[in-house]
């Protein structure tokens, strides 16, 4: 297959970066893949909204900036995270006249939540279900444009680069160039060959690294693993961002999300003993940044040997709540939680990977015609914790510069030839599924146990000799026997992983979203983790 843009991921970054291009160049083709069907995202689970200056009376550039900035303790990249507030309005605007719809108050006003770690009230929002809003809206526009193809299940399992020509590669290497992808077909299970002059990398997060996530099955990290194959530059992956309140329910993943939105609208954490303790953590109580609670959560947790804290919404109005929330109602109902009535077992849950592949203003990564966009990328936004709801913003505002860099450089360039196919001689299928899905088990708790929201050194090293072995048992299989999406995922996680704890093991500080014990004070170097 050949197509002039090539979008991995679709996202609300693959899919905004996909119309923008398909729209500007509408005699060049445009190839979405997904390896689920298109809509199984992380995007599709977001709750709380897109975080925007949208209230001039109440809101500034300066105030998003500076919320931006407290939130990313020290580490954010000042340049970046100007371009995203200011030009983010406008890619907001863009998506409302592609179909999205946000609540409106009374007025007719956008009604804007709050959540933690904002100054004022900034987030657009459709009820408590804002991010399937807003690819419902993306899906629906990609099919009036007839220069995109969007092709389901199909699993990427590698970047082509020089190294499929036989040339030797390493991280010193200058002039990496991306020609395309080998992708794993699930329907014919045959790997095919995809050349392209641009690639964007729009693969999501790595949440299901941990035993206890808020993403969905497809978030295991394979653009950050396939670039760091191919010797592209990752950083900044030992900032995981864990959700304050996941709804705690055992044995069920992933687990459902209780928006900060509720919080933002009055909602109080308890502990055990039903007292109020984020005072004692937080001048900002239940709105300090995500990093706080879900640290004061971990520690209230262990001091009273429990598996959750509450969060209670009693006080808060039941048409009010049902109005803004009603997937939660709903969903608390039916595992029979009133939540008028009960407070709503929750606990923290890994969420977002605030590092992964190394970009630069217009997206571009280390490699030549890849570019990077939403959760896979590290742009500079996020530094040590990513403030609520700003990445919905961030992928909106960075595939657009794609799309202005790529389209500019996409007439330049031609397709690779001789490019080999893929070659799985001596493989055999697979006897055994339980080797796969046992050592997912055994990362997940690994990165669970020791790399989860508190640190040690020995919980580090631990981690790394636990991840080495799991890294032989697989290279080992993946020689062996056939390719299947298990095996390229568990593949891939165990490379995040291995990755996270590099990056983890490296910082010797304690720093927004990392907070090791052996090392509880920030050191004064202010330096990304580049792996
Ligand atoms: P995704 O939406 O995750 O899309 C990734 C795509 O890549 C998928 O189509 C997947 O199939 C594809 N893919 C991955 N690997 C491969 C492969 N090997 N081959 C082929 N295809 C592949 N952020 C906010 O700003 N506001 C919120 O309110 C908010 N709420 C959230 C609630 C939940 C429960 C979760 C999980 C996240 C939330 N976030 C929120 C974060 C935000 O939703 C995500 O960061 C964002 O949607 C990521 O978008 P994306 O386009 O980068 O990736
Ligand atoms: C939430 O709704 O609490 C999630 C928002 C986010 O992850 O930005």
């Amino acid at each position: 297959m050949q197509t002039d843009f090539l979008v991995i991921g679709s996202g609300i970054a693959g899919l905004t970066y996909a119309l923008k291009v398909a729209a500007a160049k509408p005699y060049l083709k445009v190839t979405v893949i997904t390896k689920a069907h298109s809509d199984e995202t992380n995007t599709k689970y977001a709750q709380g909204g897109i975080a925007g200056v949208w209230d001039d009376a109440t809101d500034s550039f300066d105030k998003h900036i500076e919320d931006t900035l407290i939130a990313g303790d020290g580490l954010c990249h000042k340049k970046i995270v100007e371009i995203v507030v200011k030009e983010g309005p406008g890619r907001i605007k863009e998506i409302i006249e592609w179909g999205a719809e946000f609540d409106k108050d009374a007025d007719g006003d956008y009604s804007l939540g709050k959540e933690g770690g904002h100054s004022v009230h900034r987030i657009l929002h459709h009820k408590d279900i804002t991010g399937q809003e807003m690819e419902r809206a993306l899906i629906e526009k990609i099919q009036s444009l007839p220069n995109i193809e969007l092709i389901n299940h199909c699993f990427v399992v590698d970047i082509i680069t020089q190294h499929h020509l036989g040339f030797l590669i390493t991280k010193s290497t200058l002039d990496i160039e991306c020609y395309g992808v080998y992708m794993l077909n699930l329907q014919t299970n045959e790997i095919e060959t995809v050349l392209s002059k641009v690639t964007v990398f729009a693969t999501g997060g790595n949440g299901q690294a941990y035993r206890t996530t808020t993403n969905p099955k497809i978030a295991t990290g394979d653009g950050v693993a396939m670039v760091y194959r191919a010797k592209g530059r990752i950083e900044n992956m030992e900032f995981i961002q864990f959700h304050p309140t996941a709804l705690y329910e055992p044995g069920v993943s992933p687990s459902f999300l209780i928006t900060e939105a509720v919080r933002g609208d009055g909602g109080i954490l308890l502990n055990k003993d039903g007292q109020a303790f984020m005072p004692r953590y937080d001048e900002r109580k239940d709105l300090a940044p995500r990093d706080i609670v879900a640290r004061a959560i971990d520690s209230e947790m262990k001091i009273s040997g429990t598996e959750h804290v509450y969060l209670d919404c009693r006080h808060m109005g039941k048409e009010k709540f049902i109005h803004h929330f009603p997937n939660i109602y709903q969903k608390c109902l039916s595992i029979g939680i009133d939540v008028m009535q009960q407070p709503i077992p929750v606990a923290p849950a890994a969420h977002y990977s605030c590092g992964g592949i190394k970009t630069d203003e217009f997206g571009r990564t280390s490699i030549k015609n890849l570019y990077a966009c939403g959760e896979c990328a590290s742009t500079g936004l996020h530094g040590a914790n990513r403030l609520a709801s700003n990445s919905l913003l961030e992928a909106m505002v960075f595939s657009h510069r794609a799309y202005l860099d790529s389209i500019q450089l996409v007439d330049g360039l031609s397709y690779k030839e001789q490019i080999p196919a893929w070659s799985d001689t001596g493989t055999t299928d697979p006897k055994e599924m339980i080797l796969i899905t046992q050592s997912l088990k055994e990362l997940q708790s690994v990165m669970s146990d020791y790399v989860g929201i508190v640190r040690t050194d020995v919980r580090l090293e631990r981690a790394n000799k636990r991840l080495d072995l799991l890294f032989t048992e697989t290279e080992e299989l993946y020689k062996s026997i056939r390719l299947s999406p298990q095996l390229c995922e568990l593949r891939n996680l165990i490379t995040v992983g291995y990755l996270i704890v590099k990056g983890a093991g490296f910082r010797k500080e304690s720093r927004g979203l990392h907070f090791n014990t052996d090392h509880p004070e920030k050191s004064k170097l202010l330096e990304n983790i580049i792996l």
